[in-house]
């Protein structure tokens, strides 16, 4: 296991960094190639890098879906190498199979030294599922005839919910771009409100309020799942959700607690993207301050604009909050110091 050496240094932050637009280079035969330079702004100490929206959730086609999360995942490996103390990887999985994601997992935890994986929301799936081209989100095929969508709540990922808490470390669930026959009759009318302002939130707090309902959590209760984005809007309404769900309880809901309650055990949330004061603030009565990390959502946000909120938060706040969401958070969950 490469061993992950952690600068530390007062004041320097810690963050998540999806990789979407990090301008891989598919040639065709299989080579992935990072463009871009790798550049680090002086006070950030490390970063983890992934593959984000839709990456391999886009790939319907199960063996090429695998063998992409394979490939992506030992080119990141060997675009990290030289420089572990401050990058660090999360795995790209195909969730086709739970079995083989979980073993994928596995490998790149254990022989890549990755810190945790970065899943896309639902995966695509089936003979009749075209494919959107997982690194410029352009639709290469468009004959969704039969979409087959696989959630990670149905009791056949419990073998895989299991192989990450054995492995213990954290899954990051990350949006992705709908497909089209969902995208056309949900956002056709108003196609502005697809992707981030409405779509990608709707979408991935079903899926989240999916793996608590089915009793995921109950069943794993030492997993560790973050949700960016302000935890998907869902820690701003508890209150309607938990007062709903109750009526569900009797009616043979397998979760065994109130929704709200698995954010303080096994849910976490980042501030990516989402920079508004009052609502950090307020979810940090719902969840807790220490159930919040920092991260920024580069490249679709600016690192400036990720520095400038939390420089504005040294007013505000106490220094070893501060600490804690800049960093002291992300070194427990990602054992940075393990
Ligand atoms: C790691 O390798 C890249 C690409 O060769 C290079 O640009 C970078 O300076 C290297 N980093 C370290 C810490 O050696
Ligand atoms: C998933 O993969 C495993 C291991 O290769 C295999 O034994 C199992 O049959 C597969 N499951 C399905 C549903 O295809
Ligand atoms: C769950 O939520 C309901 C409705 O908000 C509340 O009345 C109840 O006390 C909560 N139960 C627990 C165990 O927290």
């Amino acid at each position: 296991m490469i061993s992950f050496r952690l600068v530390v240094c007062l004041g320097i932050s810690i963050f998540l960094q999806p990789v979407l637009a990090r301008k891989w280079h598919d040639t065709g035969s299989g080579t992935i190639i990072f463009e871009e330079a790798w550049t680090i702004p002086a006070l950030i100490d490390t970063m983890v890098i992934s593959c984000a929206s839709p990456c391999i959730q886009g790939i319907s086609d199960q063996a090429t879906a695998e063998d992409m999360a394979r490939n992506v995942n030992d080119q990141l490996a060997a675009a990290i190498a030289n420089n572990t103390a401050r990058f660090g990887g999360f795995a790209a999985l195909a969730m086709h199979n739970a079995t083989t994601a979980a073993q994928e997992l596995k490998r790149t935890v254990v022989k890549l030294g990755f810190l945790g994986a970065l899943i896309n929301d639902y995966q695509q799936s089936g003979p009749d599922n075209g494919n959107i081209d997982p690194f410029s989100l352009k639709f290469v095929t468009y004959c969704y005839n039969k979409a087959t969508l696989l959630f990670y709540d149905q009791p056949e990922y419990d073998v895989f919910w299991k192989m990450v808490t054995e492995l213990d470390v954290p899954v990051y669930l990350h949006p992705r771009t709908n497909i089209p026959e969902i995208q056309t009759p949900l956002y056709g009318h108003a196609p502005w409100i697809k992707g981030p302002s409405q779509e990608f939130s709707a979408t991935l707090s079903t899926h989240v309020m999916g793996l608590c309902t089915n009793g995921v959590f109950d069943r794993f209760p030492k997993l560790s799942v973050i949700v960016g984005h302000l935890g998907e809007r869902i820690p701003s309404d508890f209150w309607r959700i938990d007062d709903q769900l109750t009526r569900q309880m009797s009616l043979g809901m397998p979760m065994l607690r109130n929704l709200s309650s698995y954010w303080k055990t096994n849910l976490l949330e980042t501030v990516s993207g989402n920079f508004a004061t009052d609502l950090f603030n307020f979810h940090a009565t719902q969840i807790g301050q220490n159930r919040i990390l920092y991260s920024v959502d580069y490249p679709f946000v600016s690192m400036e604009q990720g520095e400038t909120w939390l420089k504005g938060l040294e007013k505000s706040m106490k220094k070893e909050k501060l600490l804690a969401l800049k960093r002291g958070l992300a070194v427990e969950v990602l054992h940075l110091d393990r």
